[in-house]
């Protein structure tokens, strides 16, 4: 069948992936290729439309990633974004440089004149920028189609080849229009018919899962978090008691985690799983004495669990697969996603373990982002509760505790925790804010408690609004409702005698707090 596809192009730039996700939100279907992928398999694929999207480098630089000058003649609309939009411009003769104002943020952008890409586009929108270098002319045969005051190019088209070049970054949720203008390049510039849906990958992927798995064992790394139990369920679906779920508790998980899950995926829950509860706290406890750098942090995690499922995996008897809920940001910021740079590694985008009885890891969720995880997840019928689950990363609480980890922190940075969300959840606040948890820093300063002089920790509260986990803002806590946590962190949480909020966005930091 000839599926009807958008191609994205990879230049390396960070939002590459988000771009594929808007065009899925269109409904249709969409596909990454590295920049490196030759014409001849482009043109064999026969899409829709190309998108070429952001990268780190300078168009006119030695060696800068490239693309054939063919392509721009195919016939085929492409849309060239950040990056792409650059050295659309540089190969067909205008000039790329770098810009004398350097663009980062929400910028205002003005709508020259129409064009199909701007379809209902206010003439005044917020666009997102990050770029050092900019268009300072567009190549022959283009129409400039908007500006800022900064960057007379923002936006330019050739309307009859159907080539389009923009310089900021519809993709990211800051630019107020973005989706408007992806989905007026794939209806009204591509011609799509749109039809591509969350119900088909769901079951598309359970067919895959069954096929591949055949009558093979299959062991899945169940945290309790949306990710892996989306996995979880959708392996339930595809393959029944030929798997087991092994849930490790590493002593790093939120207060009362543990019994949560266990009581959710366990014999008295609504899934029919076999469930295993592995309590190694001490071994990762004793692993993690001394280490006070977050990457070490996580590699020791990480490979701390393999080795539990190892144990497990022998136990069992010989298993073929192992399941992990690995999404598609995790992947990117490992830098597995293709062309992007390495920010943290993640312990859940795995290697294979050592033991010979897996074949392979199996990662069903591993091109969808965080929200289409959830939508797959109402897909399965899995309960609300659970779909909407804050986030946590696999090496838990690890993470949240600058420094080194030990029970005592652990203790501190649950109950402040269990606090913090308990008053959040009271203030109605807790659907609003994408992520929000709190973590215990390194540091330990002066304060007063009745009479008494203490010496103890500072535990930083961290809320995000996010929708798709790559970006994301600081959230306006309400004062009062900052104040009655702070108060209570530090009347009822041993040790601690200060509350800090953080109030940094990604970027320029990162969503965990290590
Ligand atoms: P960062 O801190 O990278 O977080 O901005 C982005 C999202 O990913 C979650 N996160 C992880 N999830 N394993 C996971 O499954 C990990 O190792 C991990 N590290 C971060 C984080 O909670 C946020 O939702």
């Amino acid at each position: 069948m000839n599926r009807e596809k958008i191609l994205v192009i990879d230049f390396g730039g960070q939002y590459n992936q988000l771009v594929a996700r808007r065009v899925r939100e269109c409904n249709v279907y969409c596909e990454i290729y590295s920049y490196k992928t030759d014409l001849d398999t482009i043109r064999k694929m026969n899409p829709k439309g190309i998108i070429l999207t952001g990268g780190p480098n300078s168009c006119y630089e030695e060696g800068a990633a490239t693309c054939d000058p063919t392509l721009f003649k195919l016939g085929i609309p492409v849309l060239g974004l950040c990056y792409g939009a650059q050295i659309m411009m540089h190969i067909l003769g205008g000039q790329v440089c770098k810009a004398p104002v350097r663009e980062y943020g929400k910028i205002q952008v003005t709508v020259d004149r129409s064009s199909p890409l701007f379809q209902n586009v206010s003439e005044q929108t917020i666009c997102w920028m990050s770029h050092n270098d900019y268009i300072k002319t567009a190549a022959p045969g283009f129409q400039i189609i908007a500006h800022t005051s900064d960057c007379p190019v923002a936006a330019a088209q050739w309307e009859e080849r159907r080539l389009y070049a923009i310089q900021f970054h519809p993709e990211v949720l800051h630019t107020t229009e973005g989706t408007k203008m992806l989905s007026n390049f794939v209806y009204q510039i591509c011609n799509c018919s749109g039809g591509w849906k969350m119900d088909a990958f769901v079951e598309n992927t359970i067919k895959t899962i069954r096929k591949k798995v055949a009558s093979g064992k299959v062991l899945c790394a169940l945290s309790g978090g949306v990710d892996s139990s989306v996995a979880a369920v959708m392996l339930s679906k595809a393959v029944g008691d030929q798997l087991t779920c092994v849930f490790v508790d590493h002593g790093l998980l939120r207060k009362n985690e543990g019994d949560e899950i266990e009581e959710i995926f366990g014999p008295a829950g609504p899934y029919e799983l076999n469930f295993i509860r592995v309590n190694a706290q001490k071994r990762f406890f004793d692993k993690l004495k001394g280490v006070e750098e977050p990457e070490q942090k996580r590699k020791i995690i990480g490979e701390e669990f393999i080795r539990v499922f190892e144990e497990e995996a022998k136990k069992i008897g010989a298993v073929d697969f192992l399941v992990q809920g690995t999404i598609y940001p995790d992947v990117v910021e490992s830098g597995l996603g293709g062309e992007s740079a390495t920010i943290k590694s993640h312990h859940n985008v795995g290697g294979l373990p050592d033991y010979v009885d897996f074949k392979e890891i199996l990662e069903p969720l591993r091109d969808l982002f965080k929200d289409e995880v959830r939508r797959a997840g109402l897909e399965l019928d899995i309960p609300k509760k659970l779909v909407y689950r804050q986030p946590f990363p696999g090496p838990g609480l690890g993470i949240r505790i600058v420094g080194e980890v030990t029970a005592e922190k652990v203790r501190m940075v649950q109950e402040a925790d269990a606090i913090y969300r308990e008053e959040l959840e009271k203030a109605g606040l807790d659907k609003q804010i994408g992520q929000y948890f709190a973590a215990l820093t390194n540091m330990r300063s002066v304060g007063v408690m009745g009479d008494e002089r203490t010496y103890d920790y500072a535990v930083a509260l961290r809320a995000v609004c996010t929708v798709d986990f790559m970006t994301a803002e600081a959230a306006q806590i309400p004062w009062d409702v900052l104040g009655r946590v702070t108060s209570r962190i530090v009347n009822e949480v041993k040790n601690v005698n200060r509350v800090l909020y953080d109030c940094t966005g990604k970027p320029p930091g990162t969503i965990e707090f290590e």
